[in-house]
């Protein structure tokens, strides 16, 4: 991704061969905690294990937050090498000799690798992502397959509020008015759905320096989303139905 905003692809990294031991370096909030760590890799499938490792064998006061484990509650996102990631996703991959893993960026820290999510859900609540039905909820039909309604629809349907878009976004930060790239992926997901009320007044609550006009377009909420979301093509819908609304 070329721009302000660097992702790097760490896949080949520190590759040389399958090694028995990792390095893995952790931010900590307190300068005097110990910060490197060389981690046996047997039992080790995802980076999610090497902090549980950390934590068993080494430092049981390492911070940081996990919940479902498979990839569905959003709350254990770090940066690995940079990179926005789930860590209960991402692969230790055999050649990997050393990883650092940080809390997200653009958010306050609470305690190492944990973060104050406060600011990007106040930015997902401004956009009212509560479905209101435009009827009885019990009488609308489903939005019918196969029609552009759904195409739009269903690839932007699974977020997850990682905040993983919102940290590799260089526009979004808790010191920045801008609503972020999963906020606008809800907007244009339920202004897309014509069993909402909400469409027209949800693409003008998106509008503006705050919402899309404040984005670059640089992509990298697309490239990092760990659940193949696509905010930036979200936004660029969104600004198109400013000009022509879907219906
Ligand atoms: S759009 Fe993707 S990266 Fe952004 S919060 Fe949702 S699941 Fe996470
Ligand atoms: S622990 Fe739930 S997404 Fe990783």
């Amino acid at each position: 991704v070329a721009g302000e905003t660097a992702v790097p692809d760490r896949s080949a990294a520190s590759r040389d061969g399958n090694q028995a031991t990792i390095e893995v370096s952790v931010a900590r909030s307190d300068p005097g905690a110990p910060g490197t760590f060389t981690i046996d890799r047997s039992g080790v499938r995802v980076v999610l294990d090497l902090l549980a490792a950390i934590q068993e064998h080494d430092d049981p006061s390492l911070g940081f937050r996990y919940s479902c484990r498979i990839a569905a509650c959003g709350t254990c996102t770090v940066r690995v090498d940079g990179r926005p990631v789930l860590a209960c996703q991402t692969i230790v991959e055999p050649g990997w000799r050393s990883i650092r893993i940080e809390p997200l960026g653009g958010l306050p820290v609470v305690r190492d690798l944990i973060v104050d999510l406060a600011p990007f859900h106040e930015r997902w609540a401004r956009i009212a992502p509560a479905f209101m039905p435009s009827g009885p909820d019990s009488g609308q039909a489903p939005v019918a397959p196969e029609t552009p309604e759904r195409a739009a629809i269903d690839p932007n349907l699974d977020c997850i509020t990682c905040g993983a878009c919102y940290a590799a976004c260089g526009m979004a930060s808790a010191s920045s008015p801008f609503m972020g790239p999963a906020a606008l992926t809800r907007a244009m997901v339920l202004a897309a759905d014509s069993r909402d009320d909400g469409g027209v007044r949800r693409i003008a609550a998106a509008a503006g320096d705050e919402g899309i006009d404040g984005c670059h377009g640089i992509g990298a909420c697309t490239v990092v989303c760990p659940k193949g979301l696509d905010p930036a093509g979200s936004i660029r819908r969104l600004r198109r139905w400013r000009v022509r609304p879907p219906r």
